[in-house]
């Protein structure tokens, strides 16, 4: 009796077949490797909750880029802990600040790889929230948007490939952009998170750059998880405002949205598997629950297939190195 083949049973026999008809690849210039660079560090330090993970120096994350570039990695996403934080974080839009010093450095030592620079405040205000306070202590959307358009053009002054905000005000990317093709930078891309929600795996992150808030949450300005049509909305309005790419945050707990997203707009679309995702595969390791490389090889294709085009990832130079092993 013949079945109908639903399951491609035949063609799994040979590994070249089972190539062949493999519906999803996964290669290492699908990957961004996140990094974090510190002003005035001396050389690196071990970031407790995310094994393998290192604060770096400049000349450390230059170093970290270079490893990257020949891997095949196509690029480093920038994000900076500068040396002193106040109200406003006005380090973030400082010439000579952190990640445009860093952005120079590795597009002077690596041209062809591309430097995405995160864009947000938390980083850089005294309080951890990620744009400037009001009097009774919520987040100042409109007044928020001008200092991101500051910091974007220096960013992208400094050199950076692409901008990506993470901040989540409301018309950020529209103000972005505005200020952008006013200082005749109109060529540099928006890799907007759009759909970023307030998410609990960003515990870890928090620790490597010290934005936990001061008090009070994100829930303000990111995305509550149960909101999958909320999200969709966003990253159309997004596309809107000048959106090149649109990023959806965490991934895994999210790949619906990777691909609502991507269905929806059909523009290239990144996904970030966070901090806490990272750590939760690392953590499990070590403790000999499951296998690394499969669990995170499989959990790199799954991104992939649910639509994401960019999978950004603090993984990518241990799946690039897989990768390249496997050949
Ligand atoms: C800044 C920002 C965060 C992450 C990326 N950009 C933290 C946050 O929103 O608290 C998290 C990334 C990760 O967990 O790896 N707004």
């Amino acid at each position: 009796m013949a079945f109908p083949q639903t399951r491609l049973r035949r063609l799994r026999r040979t590994g070249a077949l089972r190539d062949l008809v493999r519906e999803t690849d996964l290669r290492a210039r699908d990957l961004i490797l996140p990094m974090f660079v510190v002003a005035g560090l001396d050389g690196r330090e071990p970031i407790a909750s995310m094994p393998g993970i290192d604060r770096l120096s400049i000349s450390a994350a230059v170093e970290e880029a270079g490893e990257a570039a020949a891997l095949g990695i196509s690029g480093v996403l920038l994000f900076g802990v500068p040396s002193a934080k106040d109200e406003q974080g006005s380090q973030a839009w400082d010439d000579e600040g952190v990640v445009q010093l860093a952005t120079r450095a590795i597009k002077e030592a690596h041209p062809d790889l591309l430097v995405v620079s995160d864009l947000c405040l938390c980083e850089y205000t005294s309080h951890g929230h990620c744009g400037v306070l009001r009097d009774d202590g919520q987040v100042d959307n409109d007044a928020t948007l001008e200092l991101l358009a500051r910091t974007a053009t220096s960013q992208a002054r400094a050199g950076a490939d692409a901008i990506a905000p993470s901040d989540m005000m409301d018309g950020r990317v529209g103000a972005i952009r505005a200020a952008l093709d006013e200082e005749d930078l109109a060529e540099t891309p928006i890799i907007a998170y759009s759909a970023k929600f307030a998410s609990a795996f960003y515990g870890p992150f928090r620790d490597a750059a010290g934005s936990t808030p001061a008090f009070g949450d994100r829930h303000g300005y990111q995305m509550d998880p149960g909101n999958g049509d909320e999200a969709v909305r966003e990253a159309l309005l997004d596309v809107q405002e000048g959106a090149d790419v649109l990023m959806v945050k965490p991934a895994l707990p999210y790949l619906d949205l990777v691909r609502r997203v991507k269905d929806a707009t059909r523009l290239p679309v990144a996904a970030y598997h966070v901090s806490g995702e990272y750590a939760m595969i690392k953590a499990a390791a070590a403790c000999g629950y499951l296998d690394e490389r499969a669990a995170v090889l499989e959990a790199m294709t799954s991104i992939r297939r649910a639509g994401a085009d960019i999978v950004i990832t603090y993984h990518s130079k241990d799946v690039a190195t897989w990768l390249r092993a496997g050949q």
